[in-house]
């Protein structure tokens, strides 16, 4: 992660209050409800959590690409001195895949099958670049599809002469065409095999450091984020529960969903037993009051069920919302969990 020489990282996109609802004919449902990060510079931040807690309506929210019945309701969302959420449609576009990309969710199911994987890397260079020549172009996206480790027959080639693997990382090619400052992968190692998951990821993972770019991974494989993040996001319900450095995480995770998540990952050694069995409990459209994760907490406290827990950092590096950790006069937190009170 770069610093600034006070040793404080450097954010390149800053997160605040974001809240995005989908209208249906019952009530809003609050899919991002309030959620506030910092990407730094030259760093991997994983966001997790169960299906449908918000992951692709956050990162579709950070590109403006939310369409009715969804909207934005609150936030900011800053790179630099730029509030994305202020620009007008043609900044934004400007800013899309030049300063910002993001690979959606089922991306390389997205391509377009009747264009060749090089005509489609062309049109997004041209949006933004106008024509160029063709030599040029070819020169480009040669050294592209080099850069994601495919040979260069893939050019000429359709999206279904690919296999799974091959047309992810012609997703990733396009999504550095422009040399953007920030890449959002949005389940992009899910749906293929284990092995071609981590070749995926490796791709990912050298991209990263070449191109010194910031990346938002999402997904919901534990042990595979592990491997690649410096830090992760925890996002249950529309809200991010705890957001903290991959190992604190593991080694001592502070949310009890976090917990929860990491018991689920199946060990090489010792075969767990999947806990999440339930998935949200509530109503998405009706959340309940106090903690959100306070009907499925094994540690429930009365006050989780009225007073919303304010996120806080209980250790350097890992920021939880949970009303398990209280603050001491010496500044320091600790966990309620740990007080032996007398008889
Ligand atoms: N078009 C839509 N209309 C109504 N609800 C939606 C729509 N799209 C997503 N949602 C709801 O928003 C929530 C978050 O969905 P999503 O962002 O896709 O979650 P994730 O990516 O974490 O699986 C879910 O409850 C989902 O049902
Ligand atoms: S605030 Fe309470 S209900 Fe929520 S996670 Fe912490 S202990 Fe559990
Ligand atoms: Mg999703």
């Amino acid at each position: 992660m770069a610093t600034n020489g006070n040793e404080s990282p450097k954010a390149v996109l800053e997160v605040n209050n974001l809240k995005i609802y989908y209208e249906t004919p019952k009530g809003d449902v609050k899919a991002v409800d309030g959620v506030d990060f910092s990407l730094y510079e030259g760093e991997i931040l994983g966001l997790v959590g169960e299906s449908g807690c918000g992951k692709s309506t956050a990162a579709m929210g950070v590109l403006q690409l939310i369409v009715p019945p969804g909207r934005i309701v609150a936030g900011e969302i800053r790179m630099g001195d730029v509030d994305l959420l202020k620009l007008t449609g043609t900044e934004l576009r400007k800013m899309r895949w030049t300063r910002l990309a993001l690979i959606p969710q089922g991306a390389m199911n997205s391509l377009n099958p009747t264009m060749r994987i090089s005509e489609q890397i062309t049109d997004v260079i041209r949006q933004h670049e106008g024509k160029r020549s063709k030599d040029e172009m070819k020169t480009r996206i040669l050294e592209l599809l080099q850069w994601v480790g495919l040979p260069e027959r893939i050019y000429n080639m359709y999206p279904h002469e690919l296999s799974g693997g091959m047309k992810q990382r012609a997703c990733i090619a396009m999504a550095i065409a422009l040399n953007p400052a920030v890449i959002i992968a949005d389940e992009s190692t899910s749906a293929l095999d284990v092995v071609v998951q981590r070749v995926v990821a490796q791709t990912m993972l050298k991209v990263k450091k070449a191109m010194g770019v910031s990346m938002i991974m999402i997904g919901h494989d534990m042990g595979l984020m592990a491997q690649m993040v410096d830090r992760m996001a925890v996002m249950y319900a529309g809200n991010i529960v705890e957001i903290s450095g991959v190992e604190d995480i593991f080694k001592n995770p502070g949310h009890p969903y976090t917990e929860l998540l990491i018991d689920s990952v199946p060990s090489l050694k010792e075969r767990k037993p999947l806990k999440i069995t339930e998935g949200i409990t509530h109503d998405p459209r009706n959340p309940p009051p106090g903690c959100i994760f306070h009907l499925r907490c094994p540690f429930v406290m009365d006050r989780c069920r009225t007073e919303e827990p304010a996120r806080q950092e209980i250790r350097p590096r890992q920021e939880v919302a949970c009303h398990l950790y209280e603050k001491q006069e010496d500044g320091n937190y600790i966990d309620v969990r740990t007080i032996v009170t007398n008889p």
